[in-house]
């Protein structure tokens, strides 16, 4: 199975089961969206945006809304088809593509700002995608992305009278693998050290504007019953980080 296949497949439950609002624009499960973190730039219409592993595309449809030309896409076709029903119903336009993170390259445009939200983290090739992303990226453009937090690859212990997380591994941590019901590996999800993230910027040219680890809060724009049930666990460590980075 291809990863494209994997998401194809899972679409129907993942956009039923995930509550993401397109009055916000989120950056992960149960944490603050962009009203309160402010991490989009300030001036955004008019701008060209490109959105990488899309999904329901409800961050391209808030930019949109708020007059932005958004570009998005995803290796899945089952999601770039819910994302075109979605835009349709919040009557914006965004041209949607079928395409995986890789097979971009320098002619595939030219934006003022790239952001993904969950979606790095399924690509193969960290450092090619952030390369592209610096060759599309206009004079001080913005990347702003999001992914699991490395403290989230741990595994949370209650112990007899003592609960915390569990860290086999960090300089090298294992990604985690989706299998489907024979065990043979359908998608995997890396984890990337805080200091890998900083060196494949930097070795691309970007700045680090920001590195933000949200605590979750009260009404996010996107929940979930499954990560409902980390709600103790990312009370107490980040589930999530969000990087903003400029091209220098
Ligand atoms: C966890 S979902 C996140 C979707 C969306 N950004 C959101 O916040 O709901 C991950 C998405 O990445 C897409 N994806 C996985 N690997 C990809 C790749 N190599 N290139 C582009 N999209 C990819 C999947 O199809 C899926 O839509």
């Amino acid at each position: 199975m291809n990863k494209s296949e994997y998401w194809d497949n899972i679409v129907e439950q993942y956009q039923r089961e995930s509550i993401i609002f397109s009055s916000d624009f989120h950056y992960g499960p149960l944490i603050d969206g962009d009203s309160v973190l402010k991490l989009l730039p300030r001036n955004i219409k008019n701008k060209n945006c490109l959105e990488l592993a899309c999904g329901g595309a409800q961050n391209s449809i808030y930019l949109a809304k708020k007059g932005a030309n958004c570009t998005a896409l995803d290796a899945s076709a089952a999601q770039i088809a819910y994302a075109g029903k979605l835009a349709q119903k919040n009557a914006v336009q965004i041209d949607l593509q079928v395409m995986s993170m890789e097979q971009l390259n320098s002619q595939s445009g030219c934006f003022d700002l790239i952001h993904s939200a969950y979606g790095f983290n399924f690509a193969a090739d960290l450092n090619k995608v952030i390369k592209t992303c610096g060759e599309l990226l206009n004079k001080d453009g913005v990347l702003l992305f999001s992914m699991p937090h490395p403290l989230f690859s741990g595994e949370f212990l209650e112990l007899d009278d003592e609960s915390g997380l569990f860290i086999k591994e960090y300089f090298s941590i294992s990604p985690d693998l989706r299998l489907d019901e024979d065990a043979n590996e359908t998608a995997r999800s890396y984890f990337y050290s805080i200091d890998e993230i900083s060196t494949v910027l930097a070795q691309n040219s970007f700045l680090i504007e920001r590195i933000c680890e949200p605590q979750i809060c009260e009404d996010p724009p996107y929940t979930s019953k499954c990560w409902e049930e980390y709600r103790p666990q990312m009370l107490r460590f980040p589930g999530t980080i969000i990087i903003k980075a400029v091209k220098n």
